[in-house]
């Protein structure tokens, strides 16, 4: 028996990123435009911009990213010596189907991954890998109206046999879709794309069309379980949610309530992937708004049939909610919700709550006593370089320690089972909401920024040998 105050010894430790915020080489060696390769340069407060088609006058940061394409080497290496035990990163879809609807995969992209996770494997750390992270051909949005064409479920499932088949005996952990529950804030023009290639603010009855594109990714992803599971019944298919915790902002019932109907915009898409059937609740929303979502026959079993094996969540903070929301007050990136007076905030208005983790852990392990993996959290802070290359991040070292320590409480005082930890940006990226570079989240420095400046070198942080002993240790010295 393991000691049941200590993490169990094969906990996987590691990092996270995704193709298109690290990779570059955007039309390199085959690959096709994905629908990321189409949004400018934000900022804090700045949308970024969903172009028709690639412009020469604009500025999109995700082609370069951070050149991982070409450093993945010389970064994997720093992640061993970190002591890494698992790495997450995605598949760009378009590298493997260019466009999405061909029959056979581009050779030169598939090689790429083959390459990528031999490395990988060569030092012991697991590849995690996420079959859409935000990503699909632009062609599919295009030509076939992004998710709400029920066509999309065949070209990806024709995608995700195509690499299980392929990577079988080199991955296996994976996740369906990254943060499927993004888009249910509708009225935000970036979530629906990246999630779906949608902008449901331009149809008439947007919440039907987003049940309906969430439908066909339901359908699709249990699909992917399914099948996945076929051609090797080891590899671990999760899905994978934003948890953020909403918690009611007075004591007063309503707004409690309003805590446990909001909490149920997240929920809804763990409860179908998880336990593989709709709950009572939705049901009894579109009745009483008069959505109705186009189910084919079969899509239930489908459904019950491709239930995940673990939920994976990203958490980087708590929000509040009101049965009267003060409107002023609301924060746009997360729909009806408000910052908590009673916790602080990182520049990009992200609040810290380490408890708020513990809290998610254990809500979401008592509704589905399935395995859970954190696979996200971490600070976006601005970095600045002392002389001799030193970055001294200890804020986000307070940060990850603070997070790591409620996650512990989780696992041993709540007997929550945690599959591992991988903070966000493990190495220097490009910010999904922004497009910036300056908001970092790295253990390792990339020397890139806003203005295009910067030759790609790698540094260690200081948060670098923080984090190799707390993998040492695991997790004792944090
Ligand atoms: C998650 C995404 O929402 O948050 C990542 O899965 C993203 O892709 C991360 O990068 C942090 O967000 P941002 O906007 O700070 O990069």
């Amino acid at each position: 028996m393991e000691p049941t105050n200590k993490l169990p010894k094969d906990f996987l430790w590691g990092g996270a990123v995704a193709a298109h915020q690290v990779e570059g080489a955007w039309n390199k060696d085959g690959k096709g435009v994905s629908i990321v390769d189409v949004l400018s340069k934000g900022a804090h407060g700045v949308d970024r911009i969903i172009t028709d088609g690639v412009q020469d006058d604009v500025m999109y940061p995700n082609h370069e990213a951070v050149d991982f394409y070409s450093h993945y080497k010389e970064d994997i290496t720093l992640f061993a010596e970190m002591g890494f035990k698992c790495f997450r990163t995605s598949i760009a879809w378009p590298r493997i189907f260019p466009n999405g609807d061909e029959t056979s995969p581009n050779e030169a992209g598939l090689q790429f991954y083959d390459e990528l996770f031999d490395e990988l494997l060569k030092y012991n750390i697991e590849p995690v890998i996420t079959l859409s992270h935000f990503e699909m051909p632009l062609h599919l949005v295009k030509h076939y109206g992004g998710w709400y064409n029920r066509g999309l479920i065949e070209f990806f499932v024709n995608f995700s046999r195509c690499v299980f088949e392929r990577y079988q005996n080199k991955v296996k952990y994976w996740i369906t879709f990254n943060e499927i529950n993004n888009q249910r804030n509708w009225k935000n023009p970036l979530f629906g794309y990246c999630n779906s290639g949608m902008n449901y603010t331009e149809f008439e009855h947007p919440e039907q069309v987003m049940y309906q594109v969430i439908h066909h990714q339901f359908v699709a992803s249990a699909l992917a379980v399914k099948i996945g599971h076929e051609i090797n019944p080891k590899m671990k298919i999760g899905s994978m949610i934003h948890m953020m915790p909403l918690y009611p902002a007075t004591c007063k019932p309503e707004d409690m309530i309003q805590a446990q109907q909001s909490m149920r915009e997240k929920y809804l898409f763990s409860d179908v992937q998880v336990r593989g059937h709709y709950p009572r609740y939705i049901e009894k929303e579109w009745q009483r708004k008069g959505i109705q979502v186009d189910m084919a026959e079969g899509d239930a079993e489908i459904l019950q049939a491709g239930c995940a094996d673990f939920l994976a969540i990203s958490y980087y903070m708590s929000n509040i909610v009101d049965a009267v929301p003060p409107t002023d007050e609301v924060n746009p990136l997360f729909g009806a919700s408000r910052l908590n007076p009673n916790l602080e905030a990182s520049e990009w208005g992200w609040q810290i709550d380490p408890v708020g983790l513990r809290y998610a852990l254990s809500e979401l392990y008592e509704r589905y006593e399935k395995p859970i993996f954190i696979v996200e959290n971490g600070f976006g802070a601005v970095d600045e370089i002392e002389p001799g290359k030193t970055i001294n991040d200890d804020y986000r070292i307070a940060y990850l320690s603070r997070h790591i320590a409620e996650m512990k409480k989780a696992v041993t005082l709540d007997g929550v089972e945690v599959m591992g930890y991988t903070p966000w940006g493990c190495i220097d990226c490009v910010s999904f909401t922004t497009g910036e570079y300056m908001k970092r989240y790295g253990f390792i420095y990339v020397d890139k920024h806003d203005d295009g400046s910067g030759d790609f070198s790698r540094a260690k942080k200081q948060s670098f040998s923080w984090y190799q002993q707390v993998i040492a240790s695991n997790g004792e010295i944090i």
